[in-house]
């Protein structure tokens, strides 16, 4: 018997070279997605205090931002809308001159077809009380009467000329009552990313600075409960039965799981939305001198991809997309 190992799994480690020959995941720039802050009101952008590098953008600083996505030959643009007026009911989400729509419509036209539009179709920039939906008498969120609304949103945002919509809200029937709302209209080309297992997360923390979030209370009665992978898993199956050509886990890091599972058994393209606390923690940490950053940003996302996201919205989509141009390795 020998006394040593007859297995060396070492030996395919020993150098770059080889350890690129076999890396089993790769990230490419058209499997990202940059998030975008569009804020009514401003003619600069604005910084986010709570996430280092990352900006609410004017109307008239879209183009320009189009340009560097383009450039940088990410996969997509994924917008969202901070109005400076909200209503009990989100009036602003469905108007066409609200200012998620104006944006999406300028986005449109200067992306020109050179990069996909993605915007999302939630409530919960447009209200007054921060909910994903409208609320009934008793103050509960109101699931069939927010459907209504979505199906409006839906129309407003393909004809303002979105590609892709990210259901964000987590209403149950938010796909099916989308889905037959374009249809209807003759808009079957219009894709709908559902945010299938969106968990109710601290993570968001900081996105609801960057959207100015006016919530008080929390998202418990429709975004998923940590504890519970199985139902994330049965929210999806749901999800592409009502007709989602893709869906997507939400946050990613701590629901690799989740997003593994999904990835098993979807028989449509899964992807993932490293939200905005998981962004931030890196950053800040690295700001600390704690955490190697380009590293740390790297291997949270190959761990995401290698979960099985076949995309993944991240807000270092483009500086990663340039890292990937340049040929480096992320892990
Ligand atoms: C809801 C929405 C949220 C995020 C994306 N869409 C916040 C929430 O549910 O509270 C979070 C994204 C992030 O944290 O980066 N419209």
């Amino acid at each position: 018997m020998t006394a040593f190992p007859d297995r060396r799994l070492r030996r395919l480690r020993q150098t770059p070279a080889l350890r690129r020959l076999v890396a089993e995941t790769e990230l490419s720039p058209s499997r990202l997605v940059l998030p975008v802050f569009v804020k009514e009101g401003i003619d600069a952008p604005l910084p986010i205090a709570s996430m280092p590098g990352v900006s609410q953008h004017p109307l008239s600083g879209l183009a320009a931002v189009v340009e560097e996505a383009v450039a940088a030959g990410i996969g997509g643009i994924m917008l969202f809308g901070v109005p400076s007026a909200r209503d009990a009911t989100g009036t602003g989400a469905v108007d066409p001159e609200g200012i998620l729509n104006r944006a999406i419509r300028v986005v449109a036209d200067a992306a020109a077809g050179r990069i996909t539009l993605q915007a999302d179709l939630c409530l919960d920039e447009f209200t007054d009380h921060g909910h994903c939906g409208v609320l009934a008498a008793d103050g509960a969120v109101d699931n069939d009467a927010t459907l209504e609304i979505y199906a409006q949103m839906a129309l407003a945002q393909a004809e303002a000329g979105a590609d892709i919509l990210g259901l964000s809200g987590m209403m149950d029937g938010q796909v099916a009552a989308c889905r037959a709302a374009l249809d209807a209209a003759g808009r079957t080309d219009v894709v709908i990313l559902a945010y299938s297992a969106k968990y109710a997360s601290a993570f968001y923390g900081p996105f609801r600075d960057a959207v100015e979030s006016t919530l008080t209370g929390d998202r418990r009665t429709y975004q998923l409960d940590a504890a519970n992978g199985r139902e994330g898993v049965q929210e999806a199956l749901i999800d592409i039965d009502e007709g989602a050509d893709i869906v997507m886990v939400k946050p990613a890091g701590p629901y690799l799981d989740v997003l593994a599972r999904v990835a098993d058994v979807s028989s449509v393209p899964v992807w993932a939305y490293q939200v905005s606390g998981e962004y931030a923690m890196i950053e800040h940490a690295a700001a600390a001198g704690v955490i190697d950053r380009e590293r740390a940003i790297g291997e949270s996302l190959i761990g995401i991809r290698r979960a099985g996201a076949e995309a993944i919205l991240t807000y270092w989509a483009i500086e990663v997309a340039g890292w990937l141009r340049a040929g480096r390795s992320l892990a």
